[in-house]
Order: C-alpha cells, then structure tokens, then sequence
C-alpha cells in the first residue's frame, strides 16, 4: 500500500488528453470532432424518406453491435432513458403484482413511479444500501420484476443473468443505461431493456431507446390498464394493436437529425473497434487501471463492497483514510468536494463528484468512450488533490 502522505504529493506532470471523466453525458469516442456530424439531415423533416432511413440505420447498427435477437423490437422513443423506463411501467404494469428492486438513486426513482404515481397495490421493494445488492434470490419471478442492470450512483450492478428464470411468467423491465454495450446484458432474461445515447456511446442525449422481447409486445396487445390515462408520448398500442412503425423508423415525435447521426457515428466507431466484446473489453480495461491503483492506495476503497458486483463503466469510490473518516461527515463531504474542484481547475478531471443522493467520494466513468491511458495518468493527480486537502482538512 502506498501511504500518500499529506506532505509528500508531488504536482504529477501529466494531464489526461481528455478530462471527460463524467457519467454522464459521457466522454465522446476517441477522435471525434464536430465534422462528425457534417452529414446530419438538419434542416429536413425526420419522416423525409432519406431521414427515415438514417433513422433505421441507427435501430439497425443498435442491432448489430449490442447483439439483439432478430425478434425483439428496437425504438427510438422520447424522454431519453426515463421516458423509455417510464413509457414500460405505465404501459405494461399492474396485469400482475410487481418486485421492484433498488440499490441507489435511479432504482429508487423507478419505485417513487410505481407506487406513487401510478399507486399500483400490488408491489414489493427489494432494497439495499449503497454499495450492495438485494438479495436476488428473492424475487419472485411470477411477477412483474423491474430493475437496473448498473445501478451508476453506487457503481453497483448484477453479476449477470443467470438470476432470472428462462420460464418466468411475469415480465423483467431493465433499465440498462449504464450498461448497454460495456456490459453483456443477456437478452434472453430481458424482455425491455432501454437506454440512451449519452453513456457508453459518448452519443447525445434527448432520445430513449426501447428493446421489446415478443413477450413484451404481447403484454401490450393484450393487457390495458384500468383508468390510467397515458400520454401521446408513451402510447405504443392503437386500437390494441402494436404500433409497429414505431419500432421502423417512424417515430411518435420529432426526433434530433443530429443526435441521431451522432449516435449512427458512435455505434460505427464501436463496429470499428472490434464490436461489442471489443467495447466491453475497453471498459473492463478502464475499470482496471482504477482498480489497480486501489489496490496499491491506502486512503480510497469502492463503495461497492463485492468485487462480482462492481461495475466496469459508473466506478464510485470512498475514501477510508482513517485520519479523514475520523472528521465530522459535513467536513468529509467538503474535502471530497474541493479534491473535485481542484482537478476540475487543473483541468485534470471534470465532473467526477460522486452523485447527489450518494456517500461523499469519487464517480468516474470508466465506459468504452474512454481510454485508459487517460485514467492511468489521472490516478497520481488524485493522490495529488487528496494530499493537498487532507493537510488543508487536518489543518483547519
Ligand atoms: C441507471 C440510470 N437510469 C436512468 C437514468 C436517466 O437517464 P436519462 O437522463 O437518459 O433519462 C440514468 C442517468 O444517469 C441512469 O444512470
């Protein structure tokens, strides 16, 4: 274990090339530029035939490189990721009871909807605290089950699917943000899956994307919700039949020629790289260059306890110095704060405060976007910024 004294940080040399470390929007891909977009359709309507068709592209490489069986259904839908979650609650729950599982924020939101809003009576939350999992054991597959693959605000996610029943009889909602394309999501045990651009495709964010298994479009032709009202933006059934077209090109609304040419660009630098194993790879290596310095870095440790379910994208660390963890809460959470600004000002790392509603530390996003000799050079910069506010912090 290296002891970072406060004293003997030295200033590093070397800045990452990219300091794009948030989880979200995340880093763009590797060698983007603004030219990427040159061929968008601005300024054309997004049901033009050649729009149509760059929007089909876009649904047709999501097939293609996160490897999405021939019969579940793609769609580009409104809202980005939250409004593909939501459009899948409010339009597939209450045929049966529903388990909803949570570990940190987003979770947590998926289960104000549920009983809150939509007050189905029929629901069991399945919780834990930052830093682990619910018992997966538990869930009862004869129902409805909702949950995040990578839970981003903890850096926590499930270890894979082998969890999920093939003849289950209820339906599983996934929301995979924060996992699609680093992560092997097994569709096989997914019947919706949704995510947006902005993540490990470093894409723009506006737009959700929706991935029905039949099972799913058969919950929505069969089961109508008793007086809920629903939204032009999350109807996809008329006259209790799918909206097929939806799921072809024709979007419920008017979607960004730009986003969508960005997304076309991301999902083709992922084919480059060597396709989805390749993306995961890149993410796995990043994962490690963090993991790597924590083994060997006594004042930090990952907020998610077991290495199984620690993700390789939403990386969420603690810092344990025990000389700090001494320190009231309030003066913990400001010195993770200015070893955030610090960096932010050396224009050495941006945005990698840890979330809100999370324990006080670091969130840095590790998702194939990124490059891992960028993380290998930000690692002594936060011995660095430590050192500097933990002399500060004891001082005062
Ligand atoms: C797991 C998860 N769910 C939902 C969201 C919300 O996504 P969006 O802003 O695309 O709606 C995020 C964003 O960080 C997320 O990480």
């Amino acid at each position: 274990m290296t002891d970072i004294s406060a004293a003997n940080a030295a200033l590093p040399d070397v800045r990452p090339a990219n300091p794009n470390f948030s989880s979200g929007p995340c880093a763009k891909r590797p060698g983007w530029t603004i030219e990427a977009l040159s061929g968008a359709l601005v300024g054309r309507s997004h049901r033009a035939k050649p729009a149509k068709a760059r929007i089909q592209r876009a649904i047709d490489l999501t097939r293609e490189l996160l490897e999405v069986p021939d019969d579940y259904l793609i769609g580009i839908v409104p809202a980005s990721d939250t409004g593909a979650v939501e459009m899948a609650l409010w339009g597939m729950l209450g045929a049966r009871g529903v388990d909803m599982l949570t570990w940190e924020s987003f979770g947590a939101g998926w289960v104000t909807d549920v009983q809150k809003q939509l007050k189905l009576d029929d629901v069991r939350v399945l919780k834990a605290e930052y830093g682990e999992l619910p018992d997966l054991d538990q869930v009862d597959f004869s129902r409805d089950v909702v949950f995040t693959w990578n839970g981003t605000t903890s850096g926590v996610r499930v270890p894979n699917g082998d969890w999920i029943p093939s003849d289950r009889e209820g339906l599983t909602i996934c929301d995979a943000t924060s996992a699609a394309f680093a992560q092997n999501l097994d569709f096989s045990k997914l019947d919706v899956v949704t995510f947006s651009w902005q993540k490990a495709l470093g894409g723009e964010a506006a737009h959700g994307i929706l991935i029905l298994s039949p099972r799913a479009v058969e919950r929505l032709e069969t089961f109508t919700p008793a007086n809920r009202p629903m939204p032009k933006i999350f109807r996809l059934t008329k006259g209790g039949k799918l909206m097929a077209d939806v799921f072809e090109g024709a979007t419920i609304n008017t979607v960004s020629m730009i986003c969508v040419e960005d997304a076309v660009d991301a999902m083709e630098w992922g084919q480059k790289v060597g396709g989805l194993k390749a993306l995961q790879a890149r993410a796995d290596a990043n994962a490690k260059a963090i993991s790597d310095w924590v083994e060997k870095t006594a004042w930090v440790d990952f907020l998610a306890t077991d290495p199984a379910v620690r993700s390789n994208t939403s990386v969420c660390l603690k810092i344990v110095d025990p000389d700090v963890t001494a320190l009231p809460d309030d003066v913990q959470a400001k010195l993770a704060k200015a070893v955030v600004s610090r960096l932010d000002k050396e224009a050495v790392a941006y945005d990698i405060g840890g979330y809100r509603d999370a324990p006080t530390g670091f969130r840095i996003w590790c998702g194939s976007t990124v490059e891992t000799a960028d993380l290998e050079k930000l690692t002594p910069w936060l011995d660095w910024a430590f050192a500097q506010e933990k002399k500060a912090a004891l001082a005062s």
